[in-house]
């Protein structure tokens, strides 16, 4: 194997060191906390300016705006370290560093990139990407809301849907039609703030799992956006959206790989020490069988994951790597806990065992940032190709 390429997985010195700090923040500030922030919805907003602190909310932005200048391999090695410790928390930071610092950093102008990271990074502002609508999920081009330019200024109509970080965040990527007869290429992007007049929050919805990460409904009525902050090139929003897309697919692949490897280890702890006819359950084939599949499924996830890291970080397309691997990760989560639960048996059922609140965390996994289905869609298209 070449040295330096997509499929080199060794960890430089420095990977090994952030791993090694992150671990021990999350053992430190995050499990013992989790479960009970979680079961009571709480959003966890002092261990957000944590993460800031440790320079995980713009991980990959250069310091000269406020971030950590990681690698893509770091970044994701820490988020998976994040997610084995507490799924919510992992989103909010996925969708602060890959669905909205990395749009401004690479589509903002420099007044953009200076007024907006340096405060992302800090923690003073949290962000939330804001494309999903009632009609348009999936079909992510269907929407709806508009941006008419009124002067100095645009004027935005309409409803955003499921906007993870929404009520929390002080700043939106929005998606709107700024020229609606061109469709999905009459899309911009804007940093809109949420003092802008104008910008509301909705309802928040009540969820099966990641109970701590607020989910929101955005109401835009007549909301006022001045034109500087319109976010690259009026009508290549949709583009925008898209290629943001395959590094915030990375980013879930990274959380589902950090859901599973919960799993397997509450499920190894457990069947060493839970006896069942004179024996641990970990010397029955059944178990061992669970254990050994839910491994290989595990780190043949994770490879997929860091090569597309890594060619993420090398500047190479990313399009199919990022959906091959949020596509594995995340049905690997799936699976993983399930398998978790069949070998605590019934008390994997109970709020008491971490097991449960994994199991209904992972499900999200296959459905936001693009479903398994649209996982495929894009696989397909991408090998289908000339
Ligand atoms: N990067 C850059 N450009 C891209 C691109 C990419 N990855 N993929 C496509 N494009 C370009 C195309 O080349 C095309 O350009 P031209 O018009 O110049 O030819 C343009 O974008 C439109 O592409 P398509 O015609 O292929 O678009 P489509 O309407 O068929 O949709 C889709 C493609 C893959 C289905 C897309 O709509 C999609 O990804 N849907 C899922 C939406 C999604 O993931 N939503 C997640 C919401 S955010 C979230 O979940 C966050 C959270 O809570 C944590």
């Amino acid at each position: 194997m070449k040295e330096g390429t997509p499929m080199d997985f060794r960890q430089t010195s420095e990977q090994q060191m952030i791993a090694d700090t992150v671990r021990q923040f999350a053992k430190n500030e995050i499990r013992p906390v989790a479960s009970q922030m979680d079961r009571e919805g709480e959003f966890p907003r002092s261990i957000v300016k944590k993460l800031a602190e440790l320079g995980l909310m713009a991980a990959f932005i250069p310091p000269e705006y406020g971030g950590s200048g990681m690698d893509m391999v770091s970044y994701v090695i820490a988020l998976e370290e994040i997610a084995s410790a507490w799924a919510s928390l992992s989103v909010i930071m996925t969708v602060n560093n890959s669905l909205v610092c990395e749009p401004i950093y690479r589509f903002g102008n420099g007044a953009q990139r200076k007024s907006y990271l340096p405060r992302l990074a800090s923690g003073e502002l949290l962000g939330c990407y804001a494309l999903t609508e009632p009609e348009s999920g999936s079909d992510a081009g269907a929407l709806k809301t508009t941006a008419v330019k009124k002067g100095d200024r645009y004027l935005l109509n309409g409803t955003k849907l499921f906007i993870t970080n929404g009520n929390e965040a002080g700043l939106a990527v929005v998606y709107a039609l700024t020229a609606p007869e061109k469709g999905k290429k009459g899309i911009s992007a804007f940093i809109v703030e949420k003092t802008f007049p104008g910008f509301f929050i909705g309802k928040l919805e009540d969820k099966l799992g990641l109970r701590s990460s607020d989910t929101a409904e955005l109401l835009f009525q007549d909301c006022e956006v001045p034109a500087e902050n319109v976010l690259g090139t009026e009508n290549e929003g949709f583009k925008i959206a898209l290629s943001t897309l395959d590094g915030g697919r990375i980013g879930i692949a990274s959380q589902a790989l950090g859901i599973a490897r919960a799993c397997l280890e509450e499920a190894r702890a457990y069947a060493r020490t839970r006896k069942q006819f004179n024996q641990t359950l970990s010397s029955f084939e059944a178990i061992q069988w669970m254990l050994a599949d839910m491994k290989v499924d595990y780190d043949a996830a994770r490879w997929m994951t860091l090569k597309a890291a890594r060619k993420k970080e090398k500047g190479l397309p990313v399009t199919l790597d990022a959906a091959m691997a949020k596509m594995l990760a995340s049905e690997m989560a799936n699976r993983t806990a399930y398998k978790a639960m069949q070998v605590f048996g019934g008390y994997g059922y109970t709020k008491e065992a971490a097991v449960e609140r994994l199991y209904r965390d992972a499900r999200i996994t296959t459905l936001y940032e693009g479903t398994s289905e649209i996982q495929r869609l894009v696989i397909a298209r991408e090998l289908l190709k000339s």
